[in-house]
């Protein structure tokens, strides 16, 4: 029998493991990279990314196994994603498989940090250009820093409260074309509307919906599902490829729902949960998270009857996810990484 697993005591994010992982790129070559005790990264001030903003990074989870192992969720597509962020930042990148090979050695390092579920290990690699040249806004950064921590983890969202999600469908979260890069700026650009959507509308989140386009949340991509089907957004460049987007198409296919990838206009949402359709938010910190209040023109639309509800088919997908990503169910798609 494994010790037992701590319990994250501080709000999600703010809590760290003992150890994390650094590697730096320099003369045309990464180092090799390096685990240790967390400490303050040593920062020329005219680095790169703190005038320019040459910074990604990624977020993904490890699960703690009845063993008192560790499985990592979809390990390859994150440093795929990873990847094509650093290239639309022009930012040196090690290659998937060092990135895949130092998150199994820090997770492994970290282990004993990892929670029980519902809470897990969230893992935050980032990679931010340090060249010292402040006048280097015209090009990419050619010396990197990439680092990662990770952070034990409860539930961000609890599963049965259901969300007031703001329809915005003036300003958009991310330029088009940069949208699926997972970088601080496109967040950044998106604060004014999120803190916006909180004060004025007590709103969880804003759903980005330029000219009535339904494109995502300021932390998660959204869906439309019924009895029968799924509807979200095709993937293009406007806004981020979400790891449990996929996962959750994956998921609904197996579980016999109709998947529908087609761009949608702001109007079907609400007659989408008019006609008792439900409305939720996938990502790797919201799972899927169901929607229960739209706020629309200063107007509230309730999916699931009054003051808004999770709904069952949210219920049930989300159930399924998180049964293969703590071990209950089988690993029937090969996500888990167990180290
Ligand atoms: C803007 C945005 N969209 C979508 C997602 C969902 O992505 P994933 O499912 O890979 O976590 C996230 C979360 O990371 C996000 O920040």
């Amino acid at each position: 029998m494994s010790d037992p697993a701590p319990k994250p005591s501080k709000p999600f994010g703010t809590e760290f493991s003992e150890n994390m992982a650094t590697a730096y790129f320099k003369n045309g070559e990464w180092s090799s990279a390096e685990i240790g005790p967390v400490q303050n990264l040593s920062l020329h001030p005219a680095s790169h990314v703190l005038h320019y903003g040459s910074e990604c990074f990624e977020g993904m989870k490890a699960y703690r196994t009845m063993e008192g192992g560790a499985q990592i969720f979809r390990l390859n597509k994150h440093a795929a994603r990873m990847k094509r962020s650093t290239e639309l930042l022009f930012l040196p990148f090690p290659g998937e498989e060092f990135l895949k090979k130092i998150v199994c050695d820090l997770v492994a390092e970290n282990r004993e940090s990892i929670p029980d579920a519902p809470g897990t290990l969230y893992i935050r690699p980032a990679i931010i250009g340090t060249e010292a040249n402040i006048g280097a806004a015209g090009t990419g950064s050619s010396e990197a820093c990439f680092f990662m921590l990770t952070s034990p983890v409860g539930a961000y969202f609890s599963g049965d409260k259901a969300l007031r999600i703001l329809i915005k469908e003036d300003g958009m979260r991310a330029v088009p074309g940069f949208g699926s890069a997972k970088t601080g700026g496109n967040y950044a650009a998106a604060l004014k509307q999120v803190i916006g959507a909180r004060t004025e509308y007590q709103a969880d989140q804003v759903l980005f919906c330029p000219g009535g386009d339904v494109q995502e949340t300021g932390a998660s991509n959204f869906m439309l599902l019924n009895d029968e089907e799924l509807i979200t957004k095709p993937l293009n460049d406007t806004f981020l490829h979400g790891v449990t987007r996929d996962s959750v198409l994956t998921l609904a296919k197996s579980l016999g729902y109709r998947v529908t990838e087609r761009d949608f206009h702001a109007d079907e949402i609400i007659s989408w949960i008019a006609d008792g359709g439900e409305a939720a938010l996938s990502g790797t910190a919201a799972v899927l998270a169901g929607v229960g209040t739209f706020i629309r023109n200063g107007k509230e639309f309730y999916a699931g009857g009054e003051g808004g509800a999770v709904g069952k088919n949210t219920k049930r997908i989300r159930e399924a996810l998180t049964a293969i990503q703590v071990g209950d169910a089988e690993d029937q798609f090969g996500w888990l990484t167990v180290v």
